[in-house]
């Protein structure tokens, strides 16, 4: 039996990265999943029914709220109540590195429209079904570059000390209702998008990352699986408002 039998969990971002994988950890432990994307779940879905899980996909951008409140009514006529939801969806290996003066203010506002909107807009979609039930886990994602800092990517970091921020404060109006609010925040991550990224997928910076991890190896999708799996079990459930760095020991606090 595994420790999320029962459980009904919505990942955003679900097609490629981090999600798919983290998708598959949750229902390997008995969780029935819903996978939300704007880009096709197809690849993630067959491999988790593949593996014996229960999981669904439904077409989402998570800015536009009729669409969220779809993917949440996809997930209970589906599956039930969701008692679990993954921020994770994010503008990440899909932004350049750029200097300040070359980031227009369109490209600024899609970042935070997705990074930090889109959790707020997941969030506040599920909140009332988890209120009612007095019980819930929310996990988002947050990034190691808005601990450390990284140049070239002010939106960017700045959307994932938004979503720390926004972690604290509904941990503590969602608390005495039984639902847990944390972060996860990842190091950099050697998906496949990630190798092909034209600054993160370079010699140069994947052996500075490497150099500066307590645990000086290459960090995986599957590195993430227990940190957000033990987020999202009963396990966890004097823990809120918390940001579990998975990083090998890069930042240390
Ligand atoms: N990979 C890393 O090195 C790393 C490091 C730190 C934090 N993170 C965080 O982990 C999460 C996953 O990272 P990843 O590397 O898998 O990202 P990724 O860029 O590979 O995938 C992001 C997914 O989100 C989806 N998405 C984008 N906009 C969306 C929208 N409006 N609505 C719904 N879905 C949308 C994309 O289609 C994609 O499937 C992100 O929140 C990211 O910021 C990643």
């Amino acid at each position: 039996m595994g420790k999320l039998e029962n459980a009904i969990a919505i990942v955003t971002g679900g097609a490629q990265g981090i999600g798919p994988e983290t998708a598959a950890h949750l229902a390997a432990e008995g969780a029935r999943v819903v996978l939300a994307d704007i880009a096709p779940c197809d690849a993630a879905v067959e491999t988790i029914r593949r593996a014996g899980g229960q999981v669904t996909a439904v077409r989402t951008d998570v800015t536009y709220p009729a669409q969220v409140a779809a993917m949440v009514d996809h997930c209970c006529r589906t599956f039930g109540d969701p008692d679990i939801l993954i921020n994770n969806a994010a503008l990440a290996s899909a932004l350049d590195f750029k200097p300040i003066e070359a980031i227009s203010s369109e490209e600024w506002t899609r970042v935070f429209d997705v990074n930090v909107r889109g959790v707020f807009e997941c969030t506040k979609a599920v909140t009332p079904i988890m209120r009612r039930a007095g019980y819930g886990k929310i996990v988002n994602m947050g990034s190691g570059t808005f601990l450390k800092g990284m140049a070239g990517l002010p939106h960017y970091v700045a959307s994932k000390g938004a979503v720390v921020g926004m972690t604290r404060s509904l941990a503590r109006e969602l608390g005495p209702h039984g639902i847990r609010v944390n972060c996860v925040s990842p190091g950099l991550v050697m998906t496949e998008q990630m190798r092909d990224h034209a600054t993160m997928g370079t010699d140069a910076v994947m052996s500075a990352q490497i150099d500066g991890r307590s645990i000086p190896r290459e960090q995986v999708p599957e590195d993430l699986a227990g940190a957000i799996l033990f987020l999202c079990s009963r396990s966890s459930d004097f823990i809120t408002g918390q940001t579990l760095v998975v990083d090998g020991g890069s930042f240390l606090h």
